[in-house]
């Protein structure tokens, strides 16, 4: 397996920034990975694995080794709805393939970009439905101990864009495939209300409701291809029922969605920022989306320092109306 050395990263993270790796390898098998690794050990250099780059922001050049992760892979297992996939694989071409093969559950999810092994990283989430809803198991590669090991979903501890691979795991492991527990029964679901408000439909099918979200995210989010993003920047805030009340009484109709956690409350930060007028600014070759103001939007040849730049203002402003701390879901490098 070739290491590439001062590798250019614009083509590998969807914002489109050029900075520099000091190496890069691409991993294809767990042999590619093995030594990969073993070149990092022996240069005593940090590894960053990378998927599809669709989640990420490099602020600096990364003075260590990119794993470009692109394992290949499908298989319908013996037990019905059982579907594993290779870390490697685009996750909306897995989503296509499972319903292709009357496979039900994930269709919600399509067109999130990326791949099927950063999926669980951060328990990706759409229109109702979370990864983990339909999680059957992982395999990983452990760092530390140099051996392959199944997780299953308790010990994923997947939250809100969330898991315990971007807590005590953050980078001790590799995942090299995911196992969903799909349904071969259609159990569309379709209580989202922009989802709701699409389908034509009384009764759905998993077709229609892949259709609708194809539909939504063409119509609201920039496609990465055509105008650089990363898609949602910021996690929506879960705040306090006596915050919410609080922001209730200030500024009218708040719109909220329901937790698990009693007392909680989380709501969308795309409206705070409206509110502060976001939608549609620009600061030199960055900009907020005019559609959507959680994605910010690389208009050609921004910096990651530009970006970063513009998401502090956007997270200042918030903090000095709402008083509210707004988390960033893209991982900055
Ligand atoms: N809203 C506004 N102004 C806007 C857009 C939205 O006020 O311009 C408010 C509205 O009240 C709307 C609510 O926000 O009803 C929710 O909007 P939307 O359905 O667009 O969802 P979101 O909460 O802004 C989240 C995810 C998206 C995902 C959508 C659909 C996060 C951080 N983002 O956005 O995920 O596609 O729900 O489920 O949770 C991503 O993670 O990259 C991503 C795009």
């Amino acid at each position: 397996m070739p290491i590439q050395q001062n590798v250019d990263l614009a083509a590998f993270n969807t914002f489109g920034v050029h900075c520099n790796a000091r190496y890069l390898a691409e991993i294809n098998s767990l042999q590619d990975l093995e030594s990969a690794l073993g070149f990092a050990q022996d240069e005593a250099i940090p590894i960053q694995l990378l998927g599809g780059g669709s989640n990420v922001l490099f602020s600096q050049d990364y003075p260590g080794l990119i794993l470009h992760m692109k394992m290949r892979g499908i298989e319908c297992l013996n037990e019905p709805g059982r579907v594993k996939v290779a870390a490697g694989e685009n996750w909306h071409k897995f989503v296509m393939y499972c319903l292709n093969k009357e496979l039900y559950g994930i269709e919600n999810l399509a067109l999130i970009p990326g791949t099927a092994g950063a999926a669980p990283i951060q328990n990706i989430g759409a229109y109702g439905v979370e990864l983990e809803d339909f999680f059957g198991e992982l395999e990983v590669y452990d760092m530390a101990s140099g051996q392959r090991r199944i997780m299953d979903k308790a010990d994923c501890q997947f939250g809100y864009r969330d898991s315990v691979f971007k807590q005590e795991l953050h980078n001790r492991i590799v995942v090299l495939s995911l196992t969903l527990q799909l349904s071969p029964i259609p159990a569309p679901c379709v209580e989202y209300p922009a989802l709701a408000k699409e389908l034509k439909t009384v009764e759905p099918t998993p077709q229609d409701v892949f259709d609708v979200v194809c539909h939504i995210r063409q119509s609201k989010l920039p496609d990465p291809t055509k105008l650089a993003n990363a898609g949602s920047f910021f996690k929506n805030p879960v705040v306090s029922e006596e915050k919410y009340a609080a922001l209730l009484s200030d500024h009218g109709n708040v719109p909220r969605f329901p937790t698990f956690d009693e007392g909680l409350v989380k709501i969308p930060a795309a409206w705070l920022l409206e509110i502060l007028g976001w939608k549609g600014e620009r600061q030199g070759p960055v900009g907020v989306h005019d559609l959507q103001p959680l994605v910010i939007v690389n208009y050609g040849g921004a910096s990651g320092a530009d970006i970063l730049n513009l998401a502090e203002d956007m997270s200042a402003s918030v903090l000095e109306k709402f008083a509210i701390v707004l988390q960033t879901e893209v991982r900055i490098i």
